[in-house]
């Protein structure tokens, strides 16, 4: 069975209500689907951690691959690890991630049932601006993520985050506000403003809310209001 398959399978499982996961010590059928999708995780996971295709892997105390759920229907996708992440090894546990996991909340949402990841698995050095060249050597393992989560919805957080996963150079206040798709899967993705960006700019939180009840909507599959 292809892995495509494999995925196919595992999400019929999900709509139908069966844990495949579960079922894993069963000798044969679903097992084999939540077994392929299992490795091919592990497979990018082992890719990433040991990766060395731009420079950032010189300056990196460890690699930030992403957690949450790995079928969650919300991908929230960042800029890069900053200096706790890079010494955690998780995405958003800074100041940032408090706020984030709070705006999460505001839409019946936790860490915990989305996946959160980042544009750049690596930290840049002082957390400069990821370079285009990073940008082309990470966002493939970004893509694999998204095929194998099958997201309903990406929520782009930041304007570095939306303008490489939308290849535009458009500022954030005219991407946000509106559903956009991503790749070849056409992916709705949605824009808001970065939690740290927050922080400084308090008076900006009025509109990020707006954003995630229009993210929220498309989830739910009906129109905001
Ligand atoms: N900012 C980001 O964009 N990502 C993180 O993981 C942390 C802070
Ligand atoms: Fe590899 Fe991405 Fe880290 Fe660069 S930032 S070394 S491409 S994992």
């Amino acid at each position: 069975m292809t892995g495509t398959d494999a995925r196919r399978r595992a999400h019929y499982l999900a709509a139908l209500g069966i844990d495949a996961y579960a079922s894993r010590r069963a000798p044969a059928g679903p097992a084999v689907a939540a077994d392929e999708l299992a490795g091919e995780w592990a497979t990018l996971r082992a890719a990433v951690a040991a990766c060395t295709k731009c420079r950032l892997c010189e300056t990196r105390t460890q690699t930030v691959f992403g957690v949450g759920d790995t079928r969650a229907r919300w991908l929230v996708v960042g800029e890069a690890p900053g200096a706790e992440e890079d010494k955690r090894g998780e995405p958003f546990v800074g100041r940032a991630g408090q706020l984030l996991n709070s705006m999460l909340r505001a839409v019946a949402l936790s860490r915990d049932t989305v996946f959160i990841a980042n544009v750049l698995k690596c930290r840049p050095p002082g957390n400069r601006d990821p370079r285009p060249d990073e940008v082309a050597a990470c966002l493939p393992y970004l893509e694999r993520q998204v095929a194998l989560i099958e997201p309903a919805l990406i929520l782009a957080v930041g304007r570095i985050a939306a303008q490489n996963l939308l290849g535009s150079n458009a500022p954030l206040a005219r991407l946000r506000g509106r559903v956009h798709q991503f790749g070849v899967s056409g992916t709705p993705l949605v824009v808001t403003y970065h939690p740290a960006y927050l922080l400084r700019s308090p008076g900006e939180k009025r509109k990020a809310w707006e954003d995630l009840k229009l993210a929220r909507s498309l989830v739910d599959g009906r129109r905001p209001h």
